[in-house]
């Protein structure tokens, strides 16, 4: 790749990573706002995060469909152009998604309770966690199937602490076991709601 002659030529390291980041497009929508169910919104993450995760798929340390497999074709070096692309676009909420008043009531209590100490401002705030308002509730199903199963492992992420991870961990388990399977959807639908 071209990208060790561009190093320190900020316009052509910029237009490096717009093309980079033209390939994702196809399945995280323009500027990574999302536009099918499975493929979640990646415009605004924060960039420590998104660094992370993308090494965990490549290394096949967070579970995935799709995102292993591309992930393999960049080195680390692009994964990093690409996540500092992609965080300095807006996290573009996805709109009008199909969700219930009751769950959306329901699910906002739990929030307060258990998750508004990290994923502030109603999970809109993408500072130092993923931001999770207007998140497409499919893929946010599937990843908290994954993070309270222990599938997706918080601990495989070391852009946080250890204790955020056990904190959070604790929380998700208190979720299932004092809401059950009621619970985890009316989080999603609160979050679902948020646009
Ligand atoms: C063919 C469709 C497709 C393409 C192309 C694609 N993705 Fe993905 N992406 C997905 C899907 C689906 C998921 C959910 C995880 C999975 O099942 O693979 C995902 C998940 C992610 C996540 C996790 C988001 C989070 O909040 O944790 C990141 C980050 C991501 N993709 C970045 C990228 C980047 C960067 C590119 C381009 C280099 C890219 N993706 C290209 C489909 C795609
Ligand atoms: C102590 C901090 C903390 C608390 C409390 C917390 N989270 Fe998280 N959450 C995180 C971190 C850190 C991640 C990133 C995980 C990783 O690095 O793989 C995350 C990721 C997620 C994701 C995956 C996002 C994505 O884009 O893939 C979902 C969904 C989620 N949290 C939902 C919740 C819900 C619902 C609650 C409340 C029941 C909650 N979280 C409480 C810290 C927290």
């Amino acid at each position: 790749m071209a990208l060790v002659s561009v190093a320190g030529k900020a316009p052509a390291a910029e237009l490096e990573a717009s093309m980079l980041a033209n390939t994702c497009n196809g399945c995280h929508g323009p500027n990574g706002t999302s536009y099918g169910p499975a493929a979640p919104t990646i415009g605004g993450t924060n960039a420590a995060y998104m660094f992370e995760t993308m090494i965990a798929f490549r290394e096949g340390e967070r579970p995935s469909t799709i995102m292993q497999r591309i992930a393999k074709g960049y080195s680390d070096e692009e994964l990093k152009l690409i996540a500092d692309y992609f965080a300095k676009q807006p996290f573009g909420r996805v709109v009008d998604q199909d969700t219930d008043p009751d769950l959306v009531a329901r699910g906002k209590q739990i929030y307060d309770n258990l998750c508004e100490d990290c994923h502030e401002d109603e999970g809109m705030s993408a500072i130092d966690y993923p931001a999770l308002a207007g998140q497409m509730m499919p893929y946010l199903d599937h990843q908290l199937h994954d993070l309270i199963s222990g599938r997706r492992d918080l601990e495989k992420n070391e852009a946080l602490s250890s204790k955020e991870r056990r904190k959070k961990m604790r929380n998700l388990k208190e979720l299932v076991e004092t809401e059950g399977g009621d619970g985890v959807a009316a989080v999603i639908h609160f979050f679902g709601s948020k646009n």
